[in-house]
């Protein structure tokens, strides 16, 4: 039987500035049969492969989508990305069948802390809400949407939460689903 491959997408505008998706991409990167792919590095004109992209995607059987929380969305450069390579025949429409039934993990991390992720709070939305669109662009590809892992409350996080938050999703990853198994 062929591994259960995972794809990780990690689209931070300057990971050499980040303190949460950097440390979070140094946790998953040596975990079997996970392959890294860092948006800004392969891409730092923006300018993406939608062929390579599309390749890589079919030969994994689950994606990672890893992310800082932008404006309540995705960063410019997973916007780029999906605008690019999810396209009608490939992901969705006639045809377009190449992700059906793979599975789509999203790993966020937020400045706002959890509570002001609610109706009374600062954010006025919880998270679920905000992620509806993401969820309908996983249902169009017909795209299995896991449990979000989400970190919330990125500049007050300690050192020591960091690292439990990351030994999580390194678990999360080195897990094989039971449908693999
Ligand atoms: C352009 C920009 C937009 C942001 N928008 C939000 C937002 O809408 N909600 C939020 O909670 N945090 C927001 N943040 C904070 C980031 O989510 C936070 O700094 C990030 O998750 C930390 O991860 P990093 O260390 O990998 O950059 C924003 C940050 C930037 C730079």
């Amino acid at each position: 039987m062929t591994p259960h491959r995972t794809l990780v997408i990690v689209a931070h505008p300057d990971l050499e500035k980040s303190r949460i998706t950097a440390r979070l991409t140094a946790a998953i990167r040596d975990v079997e049969h996970v392959t890294v792919h860092d948006l800004s590095a392969v891409y730092p004109d923006r300018r993406v492969d939608a062929i390579r992209e599309q390749e890589l995607l079919s030969g994994h059987d689950a994606i990672v989508w890893q992310f800082p929380w932008h404006w309540y969305s995705v960063p410019g450069v997973l916007k780029e990305w999906m605008d690019q390579v999810l396209t009608y025949g490939f992901a969705y429409g006639s045809g377009g069948d190449a992700l059906r039934g793979k599975r789509l993990r999203l790993v966020i991390s937020t400045g706002g802390p959890e509570s002001s992720y609610t109706p009374s709070g600062h954010n006025r939305f919880t998270m679920a809400e905000l992620l509806r669109p993401l969820e309908a662009t996983a249902h169009l590809c017909g795209l299995q949407m896991e449990e979000p892992l989400v970190l919330h409350s990125a500049p007050g996080v300690t050192a020591a939460e960091l690292a439990q938050h990351a030994a999580r999703y390194q678990e999360l990853l080195s897990a094989v689903p039971a449908a693999a198994r």
